[in-house]
């Protein structure tokens, strides 16, 4: 693989929100009734486009998870104005799953096979990843009061799929690079025959271009509402097989 800071179009906060706001207009008048995000950062990328966009007919909730907990203080802060949206500090799956997918991912272990995607470390992408999983993105510890205050949570993807069975969800995985696959796959097993939306950022990208690759070749279970090939972002909707 190719490292990402080779990628003109290289942010860790997703951009192009023109594009991405066109294609959020294809739902028309579908009431998403949650929306949950994996990955905030500061909240400042999708977190803000997508709550933006929302904020004339919310949804009921708007959760979004960041495991790094200076980040995810900062995204409280700067989302302040969007009162739906609720910022969670934990992880989308258990931690030591995540950290079993990356020591034993075989585009991980083997990203030369796969010369024209992107990679955030080409050296020791295990130990990059699992540092950022652990919550130690850009090398930044979170302080010790705050783990002690509040620990992070696990496994919240699963966990508020259940809280909300009945409710249609927009999800948007866009967490660290080595976990994209893993919280794809986690979402279609958890959501089984129910229909859902999705929105994928990182198509190039270690982080998603397995799932990218799953949707395409899966028309009869994914309808693709749109994808910019330049900023690497793909929105579709998961067709209902036993409709509510
Ligand atoms: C690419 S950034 C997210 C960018 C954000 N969506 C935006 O557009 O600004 C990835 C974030 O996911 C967080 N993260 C990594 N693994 C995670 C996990 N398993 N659960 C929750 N957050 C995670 C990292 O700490 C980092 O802040």
């Amino acid at each position: 693989m190719k490292n990402y800071s080779e990628y003109a179009q290289s942010s860790i906060r997703m951009i192009d929100s023109d594009g991405l706001l066109k294609s959020l207009k294809c739902l028309g008048g579908r009431k998403i009734d949650v929306i949950i995000e994996s990955g905030t950062f500061e909240g400042t990328g999708s977190t803000r486009t997508v709550g933006n966009f929302f904020k004339k007919s919310p949804p009921n909730v708007f959760y979004t998870i960041e495991i790094n907990h200076n980040s995810h203080r900062k995204a409280k802060r700067n989302l302040k104005d969007l009162p739906f949206v609720r910022c969670l500090f934990g992880c989308s799956v258990r931690m030591q799953e995540a950290l079993d997918f990356i020591r034993n991912d075989e585009a991980i272990l083997h990203h030369d096979r796969y010369p024209d995607i992107f990679i955030d470390d080409t050296k020791d992408p295990v130990s990059f990843y699992s540092r950022e999983v652990e919550g130690y993105l850009g090398g930044k510890a979170a302080n010790l009061f705050s783990i002690f205050k509040s620990r992070p949570k696990e496994g919240l993807l699963k966990e508020l799929i259940e809280m909300h069975r009945r409710d249609t969800i927009l999800f948007i995985l866009d967490s660290a690079g080595g976990m994209g696959w893993l919280e794809f796959m986690t979402v279609r097993k958890e959501m089984k025959d129910r229909g859902y939306y999705l929105l994928l950022d990182d198509i190039h990208h270690l982080k998603h271009f397995r799932s990218a690759k799953f949707i395409r070749e899966h028309p009869q279970e994914f309808d693709i509402i749109g994808q910019s090939l330049d900023h690497g972002w793909l929105f579709c909707r998961r067709k209902d097989i036993h409709p509510k």
